[in-house]
Parts: structure tokens; C-alpha cells; sequence
């Protein structure tokens, strides 16, 4: 499954539902305000957004992929909730400059190249007004496990997949520690960061069990596991088919602990 189809970002967002409602209010969005949801995907959080600004505020959405905007078009529901969609790329936004009170950027900057993100970051500031929030949310995989097994298994994965460079969100999505420090050389200021470690634990909910039994098998799908040791390319064997009964998935004690940082800043005025 494709991690950024539709399908699967309704699963993740299902899964963790709870943690990510919790992020988005923490950051601290006004009602009557317009705010930004920057890489919208399958709009998982333009319920969220709009309870926190409506009703006197506004949503508006882009994505850089024209299915998920054209899949968002044909939905009927989300015409109330969001004003403006429209497919663009965060690295050269089509917004005026101080268009929006706030932006919110879920999941979207893992994508990004360093060069990127930086450009991406410095859109999100120029098209949010002055005193206004930029709020970045984005997974840390270095700290993502796996249990039971060896804890270091899923790590020695990312650190391989960076090594390999194939992909932008290898690195992409090991810098989530660090989006505190991308927003300060941005020039946000009264950065904060948060972390929600979320363990997805068993008897697992049937979105979470979805989320497993698709992540799971992506990830000891991905070339880069034929790089490791015998033992971790076994180890991952075991999770590319959550039938398998030495499969984690099927262990009563199984834990996919997973971990999101959320980084906040405010647009300087003047
Ligand atoms: C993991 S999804 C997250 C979607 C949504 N924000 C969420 O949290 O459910 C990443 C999204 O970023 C979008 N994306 C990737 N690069 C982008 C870019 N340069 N500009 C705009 N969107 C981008 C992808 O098309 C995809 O919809």
C-alpha cells in the first residue's frame, strides 16, 4: 500500500485519532480565524480545523497530488468545510503574503529535502500573517518499536534507509526531534515542541489493526531490509505476512509504539 494513498491515510488517522485531536488543540487556533491546512492528503483534519475556527472562520486546503484533491472535490461534505482547495506545492504557495491567521502542515514535511523544507517553511511564514501560528506536525521514526522483539530492529531499518538516500522521508522522517529547530531557522519565534508517543497496543481497535497489518509489511517490504543482518531480515520475514504465527501482530503482548512530534511558531510582526 502506497503511504500516501487515500485509504491508507484514513487508517493512520483513524488509528491514532485521538493523539492527533489533542495535537491540533494544543496549538491554539481562534475561532473566526482562517487558517491553512498545508498537504491536506484525504483531509483527515479538516473536521478538526474547521470545529476549531468555525463559525465565523474558515478552512482552506492544498495538496501537491491532484487525486487526493480531485477525490476531496467529489465528496459532498467537504464543500462546507473547506472554501478554497486546490492542488500546490508548499514550496511556492499560491497565497498571498499574510492571507491566513494560521496554517497547519500534518504528515507533509518527512517529503521534503532539506532545501524544501526550508523553502517550505519560509512559504508557510510569508502567507501567515504577523502574530500568526505555523504549526508543523511530523513522525519521528527514530523512535518508532516494535514489540516484542529486539527494540533496536525498526531503528537499524531507518538508519538504513538513510544510508541508502533513496527516498527524501527516509531522512525526512528521522528530523522530527529537531522541527522546533527548522522553525527557528525560519525565523518563527515563540517555538515550542511536543511530543505524543502512541502505543498501539493489543487487543488492537480495528483501525489500528488495519494500520498494523499494512505498516508492517510495507516497511519489511522496503529494499533496504536486504542490507541488514540474517537475523533482522528474518525478523522482518516474520512481519511481511501478519498470518504467520511467529508474526509479532499475533502476540498478545504486541506494541507498535509510534511518535509524533508537533512544533509551533509565531510569525514575528514587524
Ligand atoms: C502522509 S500524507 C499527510 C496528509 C494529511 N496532512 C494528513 O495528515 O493526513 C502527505 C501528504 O503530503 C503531500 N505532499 C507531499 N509533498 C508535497 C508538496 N511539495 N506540496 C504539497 N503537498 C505535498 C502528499 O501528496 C500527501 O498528501
Amino acid at each position: 500500500v502506497p503511504l500516501g494513498d487515500a485509504t491508507w491515510l484514513d487508517v493512520h488517522f483513524e488509528a491514532s485519532r485521538r493523539s492527533y485531536q489533542a495535537m491540533l488543540e494544543s496549538v491554539g487556533f481562534l475561532p473566526g480565524w482562517r487558517v491553512l491546512d498545508a498537504g491536506c492528503g484525504a483531509g483527515s483534519h479538516l473536521e478538526l480545523l474547521a470545529d476549531a475556527v468555525f463559525p465565523d472562520g474558515s478552512v482552506e486546503a492544498f495538496d501537491i497530488d491532484p487525486d487526493h484533491v480531485a477525490a476531496l472535490r467529489g465528496r459532498p461534505e467537504v464543500s462546507d468545510l473547506v472554501s478554497d482547495l486546490r492542488v500546490a506545492d508548499i514550496t511556492d504557495l499560491p497565497y498571498p503574503a499574510g492571507h491566513f491567521h494560521a496554517a497547519w502542515c500534518a504528515n507533509v514535511t518527512q517529503y521534503l529535502e532539506p532545501s524544501e523544507m526550508e523553502r517550505a517553511l519560509l512559504e508557510l511564514r510569508r502567507v501567515t500573517r504577523p502574530g500568526g501560528l505555523v504549526a508543523v506536525k511530523d513522525v519521528d521514526m527514530g523512535r518508532a518499536r516494535i514489540a516484542p522483539g529486539d527494540p533496536e530492529l525498526l531503528p537499524r531499518l531507518c538508519r538504513a534507509c538513510e544510508a541508502a538516500g533513496a527516498r527524501p522521508e527516509s531522512s525526512g522522517s528521522l528530523r522530527g526531534s529537531r522541527l522546533a529547530d527548522w522553525l527557528t531557522a525560519a525565523g518563527f519565534t515563540q517555538v515550542r515542541q511536543a511530543v505524543q508517543v502512541i502505543h498501539h497496543r493489543a487487543p488492537l481497535s480495528p483501525p489500528e489493526g488495519e494500520l498494523v497489518r499494512s505498516w508492517l509489511p510495507f516497511l519489511a517490504g522496503l529494499p533496504e531490509v536486504s542490507s541488514l543482518s540474517q537475523e533482522d531480515r528474518a525478523a522482518w520475514a516474520a512481519m511481511a505476512d501478519p498470518h504467520r504465527a511467529d508474526s509479532p501482530i499475533n502476540d498478545p503482548g504486541f506494541c507498535l509504539t509510534e511518535c509524533q512530534v508537533l512544533a509551533v511558531g509565531r510569525v514575528p510582526r514587524g
